[in-house]
């Protein structure tokens, strides 16, 4: 039986909460649409549903949090050292690893995600809430265009998938599912492939870049991993993490056409031949244990959101305005739910403990 009830904000909820039907209000207001699709509807069903603790509705497989540190490559042109890249020469970071599949589905041809925070960044921020924080959030997945162009394609999209029509779409907008086909691929680690942020961001005052961060060496180490097991990129992670530090670059890919290389457009590729991504900064994961007591659990409660950020890096396009919205939303609610803070953490968490103590012999 459904439950309703009048919130503080006036907007009555139910639960279990219903699918809105098609068109859901992407007509009419894409970004409030897609805020109560991903999180009133998808996030809460999955609460209503008993799934404790509450989680984020997508990217909820963790492969594991990392300790690391981002470096600035010294010396570089005074055009490159805008925001984080002329600040500070190395900052701390916390890194999670996920992939976009629903409980119960494999590891095997998810979409691979890493969110990125990097913490002692000054000046103020976008996000009214964290305005003062001291952290700046990358967010990237490993494939380099999004399946659909706009918030409201977005919209429409999720509102037909959520009603099962997820095909009616599709055959409307064929570029769609081949996009869907080929980010469904066969990861051999998630410390061996190329991220992007696929959707642009402003640097500086009139300038566009993407980022990227790309493998410093191909993942070696242990063999090829074991694609029956439904978590292999966990295991493969935490093994090698422990063997060894990985480190990726990171790139800037710099708008040079507004034709080819538009703002609003995801599923359009900016062509890496047309402008060649530039290497500004180093992400250091060094060696180290994933399963430290504390750790997966500290980034599980983190919100990566690339509205965390400093006006030079400002996320551009109505995805981008979209995401502004639910990102927030999102955290907040399962944050809410799960009893733990929802401000941003004012230090980073110290990459190691001391050593328990024995108590043998006491
Ligand atoms: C309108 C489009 C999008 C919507 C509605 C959306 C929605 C969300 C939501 C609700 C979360 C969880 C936030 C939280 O609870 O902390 C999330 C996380 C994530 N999204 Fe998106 N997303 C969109 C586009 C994208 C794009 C273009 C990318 C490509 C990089 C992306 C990659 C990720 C990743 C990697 C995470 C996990 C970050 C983490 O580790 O916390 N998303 N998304």
């Amino acid at each position: 039986m459904a439950i309703s009830e009048e919130p503080l904000d006036g907007v009555p909820r139910v639960y279990p909460p219903r699918t809105p039907t098609p068109p859901c209000g992407c007509d009419s207001d894409p970004i409030a649409a897609l805020r109560r699709l991903f999180v009133d509807v998808f996030q809460s069903g999955a609460l209503s549903r008993g799934r404790d603790p509450a989680t984020r509705p997508v990217f909820l497989r963790l492969h594991g949090v990392a300790h690391g540190r981002l470096v600035v490559r010294p010396g570089l042109p005074a055009d490159l050292r805008v925001g984080v890249f002329g600040q500070q020469p190395e900052y701390s970071a916390w890194i999670r690893f996920s992939s976009d599949v629903q409980p119960g589905r494999p590891d095997l041809k998810g979409t691979v995600g890493i969110g990125v925070k990097l913490f002692g960044v000054a000046g103020e921020k976008l996000l009214p809430a964290d305005r003062e924080a001291i952290t700046q959030d990358f967010v990237f997945q490993n494939h380099d265009v999004f399946f659909v162009d706009t918030a409201r394609d977005m919209c429409e999209f999720t509102c037909l998938s959520l009603n099962g029509k997820a095909d009616d779409y599709i055959s409307q907008h064929p570029i769609t599912g081949q996009i869907l086909d080929d980010m469904e691929k066969v990861v051999e680690s998630a410390l061996g492939i190329p991220y992007w942020s696929v959707l642009p961001s402003r640097f500086g005052a009139d300038r566009f870049v993407k980022y990227k961060l790309e493998p410093e060496s191909p993942a070696t180490g242990p063999p090829v991993p074991d694609y029956a097991d439904p978590f292999y990129l966990r295991a493969d992670l935490h093994a090698r993490l422990r063997q060894q530090e990985a480190r990726f670059r990171l790139l800037l890919q710099f708008q040079t056409d507004p034709d080819t290389m538009p703002l609003d457009r995801a599923t359009v590729r900016w062509s890496e031949r047309e402008s060649v991504p530039v290497h500004v900064a180093t992400l250091i994961l060094p060696r180290q244990d994933l399963d430290q007591r504390g750790q997966a659990a500290y980034g599980e409660n983190l919100s990566f959101s690339p509205w965390r950020s400093l006006r030079d890096h400002e996320p551009v396009g109505s995805i981008a305005e979209a995401r502004r919205v639910v990102y927030e939303a999102s955290a907040d609610n399962r944050r809410n739910v799960n009893g733990v803070p929802v401000a941003e953490p004012a230090t980073p968490r110290p990459a190691s403990w001391p050593a328990r103590r024995s108590t043998a012999g006491r």
